[in-house]
């Protein structure tokens, strides 16, 4: 793209800040405990992958930071705002301004009877550019995504892959300076997802755009700089290029990550050794030392393996 957007207002940092983040759905006897105490930081400029299984809570917190939804218990703060507290007003004028977001389901971010195009020029609405400055940058977003083709066709009668890079050329038209983006790629083929990560990469280059996405593609994952993983509504695995971060829980528990679980499969018995500058497990059946009737008390019978000295 030729042109980059001014960045409108300078207001306070565009990060992401949540502590003891808890939501739970339903009424009393029918509840639904989405997210259990997320901490979670994000600073500005930065690129997060959000990963996890279904229903592991990552739409919750996209829809927490939007301030589509508020939490059950604990603090959300998104660009320097309580959004515990903002009214449902003030969180849509944010999304409006400074906070892009790429729902789930892509239909859902469109006006469906406005064209391709007047969906990306609606978007800039807010922005003080000169309608002929709009149009460039409608243009060359359609053009950028490959849909430059349909660009006069009403968003509702675009297929589904369409809609999806129609939603992120949406979210990103008049620059801001956070982007929320729910599973951006998930109808796309290879080359179409390619061209929304670029985009999502430029924004990030050329004008610091903070970004929170959830995927389940490892194409997104690589060109973030960071990955965070969901798991049963906290923060399980945190990596950063190649190396894996564990969080402790407030209840001491942790979370391994998918390959140290090939090594410490679950149920494993595993012995926590102090060393200088933290922790290490071992597996308590294989590392020598291992003397499971020990560990496991007086009255435990020998398991399969096993040996008494
Ligand atoms: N509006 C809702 N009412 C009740 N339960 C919900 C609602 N939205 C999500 N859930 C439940 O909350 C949990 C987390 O859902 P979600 O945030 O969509 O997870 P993910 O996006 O990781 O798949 C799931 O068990 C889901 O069924
Ligand atoms: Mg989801």
């Amino acid at each position: 793209m030729s042109e980059t957007p001014e960045r409108e207002r300078a207001t306070a940092t565009a990060t992401v800040h949540c502590d003891g983040l808890v939501q739970v759905y339903g009424t009393p006897g029918l509840e639904v405990t989405a997210l259990r105490g997320v901490d979670l930081d994000v600073a500005e400029g930065e690129t997060v992958a959000l990963l996890g299984p279904s229903g592991a809570g990552k739409s919750t917190l996209m829809w927490l930071f939007a301030g589509l939804i508020k939490p059950t218990a604990g603090v959300v703060e998104v660009c320097g705002r309580r959004m515990n507290d903002i009214s449902g007003r003030q969180a849509a004028k944010m999304r409006l301004r400074e906070v892009g977001m790429v729902m789930q389901n892509p239909g859902r971010n469109l006006l469906p009877y406005e064209s391709a195009i007047g969906n990306v020029l609606f978007a800039q609405s807010p922005t003080r550019r000169t309608p002929k400055a709009k149009r460039r940058r409608a243009a060359g977003l359609l053009e950028a995504i490959g849909l430059a083709s349909v660009a006069h066709r009403p968003a509702g009668r675009l297929s589904g892959g369409e809609q999806q890079r129609l939603a992120v050329a949406v979210a990103l038209a008049n620059g801001p300076r956070l982007l929320l983006a729910d599973e951006p790629t998930s109808q796309l083929d290879l080359r179409s997802a390619a061209a929304v990560i670029d985009l999502l990469r430029a924004a990030n280059e050329d004008l610091g755009t903070t970004m929170l996405v959830v995927t389940h593609d490892p194409a997104v994952g690589k060109a973030f700089q960071r990955t965070v993983t969901i798991r049963d509504g906290r923060v399980g695995a945190e990596g950063r290029a190649g190396e894996e971060f564990l969080v402790v829980g407030k209840d001491g528990s942790i979370q391994l990550p998918t390959d140290l679980l090939e090594v410490l499969p679950p149920g494993t018995l595993a012995r926590a050794v102090r060393i200088p500058d933290g922790v290490a497990l071992h597996r308590a059946d294989m590392d020598g030392s291992g003397d499971l009737d020990a560990l496991r008390g007086p009255d435990s019978t020998s398991p399969a393996g096993g040996q008494r000295p």
